[in-house]
């Protein structure tokens, strides 16, 4: 992580967004464009004199991309375009996954055969497009449709934990196996009855001992269907060992020694995290994104590993995706996305929906709060946070 990091932080210095090596490309000129890469001092020098070096030094064949081009090109009309394009399939991929869980589960609930390959296309779609922004599919996140509420929980939570996994260094190709086993990971509510599942109040105590026994139920259930031959170990773990914690105190209580794979303790991050922010779950209100990430930056290295909760406020910002925020111009805005240095994690990409009397506008601005004015001062900035809970507010049709 150290040394991609300070490979990051220089491009950064340079303004690199890109770096393209055709395959021709020599050991030498590799060699020669690493020296320079280190040797020269990006705060004295531009991107336009180290080109200018690889020249002198007749390398070929390796092409610099000024960052600050990427982004302007990202504002081009059939950039934007692709973007709303991108949006829909991400809509679509989301949809069909939230599909492949309902009816998985009720073929498991009827006893039927169950097939994995919808669930498999939907999910690798949705590993494809994240590639390409994540933050689209991160947002989406945010819907709160109530009744088709345990579908899209297997849905977010598959989707925070593909976002998770890739920081934290899992193989590409492996990602879309992690995506399935969380999109499985609450399978073992199958077994409770509907009655219990949607019951208004509190649970009495046979009640919790079944739902304390989902983890152990989903990977019996997983193990009888025919849809998969071998259970996938990460299918197992994502369903048994989700509510574990990383200190074990949490369920299922083991008498033998237990070591929590990755894959669990990245679900037992992504689960609780959509739990908490979404309505219905074990019975309490829903809480705002940033009190969610505080509760569980308070319980780091007791329920949730530290470099994975770290790494997750990286994927959802310190001021999370979807949060509601007042600006200094008194207008609300919508949080989109992270800010992409995470030194200034304070000041994300969002959406202004409100004027500044509070009255709502269609297709305001998308506003970067890193970005300053001629004088070097923020253009803008956040003054609070609202908490969402009270405001009942849609946020989530801004990313839709
Ligand atoms: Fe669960
Ligand atoms: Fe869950």
């Amino acid at each position: 992580m150290l040394v991609v990091s300070s490979v990051l932080d220089a491009l950064k210095k340079w303004k690199i967004g890109g770096l393209t090596f055709s395959s021709s490309v020599s050991s030498k000129d590799l060699r020669e464009f690493a020296h320079l890469f280190v040797s020269l001092d990006p705060t004295t020098k531009s991107i336009e004199d180290f080109r200018q070096e690889l020249v002198n030094l007749a390398v070929a064949g390796i092409e610099l991309k000024d960052s600050r081009l990427l982004n302007l090109k990202e504002d081009l009309p059939e950039n934007r375009s692709s973007k709303a394009q991108h949006k829909v399939r991400s809509k679509t991929a989301y949809g069909k996954a939230a599909d492949a869980v309902g009816s998985l589960t009720q073929s498991s609930r009827d006893g039927k055969a169950l097939s994995f390959k919808q669930a498999k296309r939907a999910i690798q779609n949705i590993v494809d497009l994240m590639m390409q922004d994540e933050s689209i599919m991160l947002g989406l996140t945010t819907l709160r449709c109530h009744d088709q509420y345990t579908h899209n929980h297997s849905v977010n939570v598959s989707l925070l934990s593909i976002a998770l996994a890739n920081r934290a260094g899992y193989p590409k190709i492996e990602l879309a196996d992690l995506g399935l086993a969380a999109l499985f990971h609450d399978m073992g509510k199958s077994t409770i009855p509907l009655e219990v599942l949607n019951k208004p109040g509190e649970f009495t105590e046979d009640e919790w001992t079944m739902m304390r026994n989902h983890p152990t139920e989903g990977v019996l259930s997983l193990t009888q269907l025919r849809g998969i031959t071998n259970l996938p170990a990460r299918m197992a773990a994502a369903s048994f060992e989700h509510h574990m914690n990383l200190d074990y105190s949490g369920y299922p209580k083991l008498k033998t020694p237990w070591k929590l794979s990755l894959t669990g303790r990245i679900l037992t991050i992504a689960d609780c995290y959509d739990a908490m922010t979404s309505s219905r779950v074990y019975r309490r209100e829903p809480m705002s994104p940033s009190k969610v990430l505080n509760m569980m930056l308070s319980k780091s290295g007791k329920s949730f590993d530290v470099t994975l909760l770290k790494l997750f406020v990286n994927c959802v910002g310190i001021i999370p995706i979807g949060s509601l925020v007042v600006l200094d111009s008194d207008a609300f805005a919508v949080v989109l996305k992270p800010a992409t240095d995470t030194t200034e994690s304070e000041r994300p990409v969002v959406k202004v929906i409100t004027d500044a009397q509070g009255t709502p506008i269609d297709n305001g601005p998308e506003l970067d709060l890193t970005e300053k004015d001629d004088a070097g001062e923020y253009r803008y900035s956040i003054i609070r946070l609202v908490d969402n809970t009270e405001h009942k507010f849609d946020t989530s049709r801004y990313f839709v």
